[in-house]
């Protein structure tokens, strides 16, 4: 989890005038291809109300949204406020407030009229900006569509985290509201940023100037110790159940696609960006041996193997276990040669390519320069330079597609049956169904028995996770 503020790169270069932002910014357009726009120095007015100044409104104020919001702030140069919050707790937005304000001072501009808590809060946010702004959603990705919705319909653009949908249709409504905000000519950015890390982009290009030769397979772990309590005990005691879940959304599937798809969705991601497609089927294993007082709603391990359309494999285990060896990266072999996509974490990626089969510190071919520079920070550059520029930019289908293959090999593991990429798109198992008419005081769309137990997926026994 990326914390709201951290040592080392949160300090705002406040001197970056915009001739240096316009600088950083056609860096990242000769990746987003927005290059040819930045002739001149000035930047284009962008609003109507003739300021160029882009506001933000950022939507869930927990852990990411106020790192992304500081990621949002620090693209060099560029005229970006934050004026308004949303989210369900106050306590959130508070703290969120007060940490961006002391890093940003009179770029963090949201007094109480522009606070606002609740179900309905993300309306009367994006209701603050102006057509041109920014919409910065990090709620837990069950609410993604229908905020994403409404910043379309405001036309304002969008920054929405990942996972972007959790199921096929969830997946749909996202794909079917990328199309409007392309129609409407608005930018979208999916927090997916290693596909915006410099050094994956290179080992890109390498592999196809065909340096490994024919990618064969792809293998990656993501193991560790819970972030996150998968014991849900001893229950909400009295809170109120829905917010209580949306507390816990790592917990419940409908509120997140529980940790294999908040987890491991950039993983799969990297690895079809590396093959340039995404795997037609997978099948997998999975489950849970630690029990808690009250189970969850995930396994406590997963094994997928996804296969390409020519073949290819991707072999992938997660687990979420105390005490356990920890391995989290991401490798490739191909017909000349194996490589390194992510080691160690996101960022830096450390990628390389070996000068056979052998992944060793002894056999490196080509090794990505270092330091490398944050991906976090870089789609906000690209995002920016787009909306500047205003060259089309559209994440939103490509984080959908990200989105579905992973719950591909989460719905395998969690039915123990194969599952193919249409087939996942068009399951009908709607997680997310009604949660755009939750309102305080709502029925929490997942319900415990008589004894607080919750439905758990059962592989083998239900027609789809844990309901037929
Ligand atoms: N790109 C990355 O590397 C990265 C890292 C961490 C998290 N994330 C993603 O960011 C999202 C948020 O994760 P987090 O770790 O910040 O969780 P979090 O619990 O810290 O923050 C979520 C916030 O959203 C609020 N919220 C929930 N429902 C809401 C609603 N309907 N309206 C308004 N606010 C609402 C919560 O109260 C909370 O403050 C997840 O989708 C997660 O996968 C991405």
């Amino acid at each position: 989890m990326q914390p709201v503020s951290r040592p080392g790169t949160s300090a705002v270069d406040r001197s970056a005038s915009r001739r240096e932002f316009l600088g950083a910014a056609g860096q990242a357009a000769a990746v987003t291809g927005a290059a040819t726009l930045f002739s001149g120095w000035a930047i284009p007015h962008v609003h109507a109300a003739g300021t160029d100044e882009i506001r933000v409104a950022l939507i869930g104020c927990g852990g990411r949204g106020g790192g992304a919001a500081v990621d949002a702030l620090s693209v060099p140069g560029a005229p970006i406020k934050v004026v308004a919050m949303a989210d369900v707790f106050r306590d959130r937005t508070d703290i969120v407030k007060r940490s961006l304000g002391e890093q940003f001072k009179e770029r963090v501009d949201v007094p109480e009229e522009r606070t606002f808590i609740g179900f309905d809060g993300y309306k009367q946010a994006i209701d603050c900006l102006r057509p041109g702004d920014i919409a910065l959603c990090a709620t837990p990705p069950a609410f993604r569509a229908p905020h994403f919705a409404y910043a379309i319909e405001k036309g304002v653009h969008t920054f929405m985290e990942k996972p972007v949908s959790i199921d096929g249709p969830s997946t749909k409504r996202i794909i079917e509201l990328a199309a409007k905000a392309t129609e409407k000519n608005l930018k979208v950015g999916v927090g997916l940023m290693c596909r915006h890390c410099d050094r994956r982009a290179e080992l890109l290009e390498r592999l196809r100037n065909g340096e490994a030769g024919e990618l064969l397979s792809f293998y990656g772990y993501r193991e560790h110790n819970p972030p996150h309590n998968l014991d849900l005990a001893p229950g909400p005691q009295g809170m109120d159940e829905l917010l209580w879940q949306i507390k816990r959304f790592h917990n419940f599937l409908w509120a997140s696609g529980g940790i294999f798809s908040d987890y491991c969705v950039h993983h799969i991601d990297e690895v079809c960006w590396m093959k340039g497609g995404w795997p037609v089927e997978a099948v997998a294993i999975g489950a849970r041996q630690l029990r808690g007082k009250i189970d969850d709603q995930n396994f406590d391990n997963y094994g997928i193997e996804y296969t390409f359309e020519d073949g290819a494999k991707f072999f992938y285990t997660c687990q979420v276990m105390k005490d356990c060896d920890s391995k989290f990266g991401l490798w490739g072999q191909g017909s000349k040669a194996a490589f390194a996509i992510s080691t160690s974490g996101h960022s830096p990626a450390r990628c390389a390519i070996f000068k056979d089969q052998r992944v060793s510190k002894d056999n490196v071919a080509w090794a990505a320069e270092q330091p490398e520079p944050n991906p976090y920070r870089r789609e906000w550059e690209h995002l920016v330079a787009a909306i500047i520029a205003d060259e089309p930019y559209n994440e939103a289908v490509r984080g959908a597609q990200a989105s579905l293959v992973t719950a591909m090999g989460r719905f395998a593991a969690h039915t123990g049956k194969k599952i193919t990429y249409d087939e996942m798109l068009n399951c009908p198992d709607d997680l997310t169904a009604g949660v755009d008419s939750l309102t305080e005081g709502s029925a929490a769309p997942l319900v415990a028995d008589s004894e607080g137990r919750y439905p758990v997926p059962m592989p083998g026994k239900y027609k789809y996770e844990y309901r037929s």
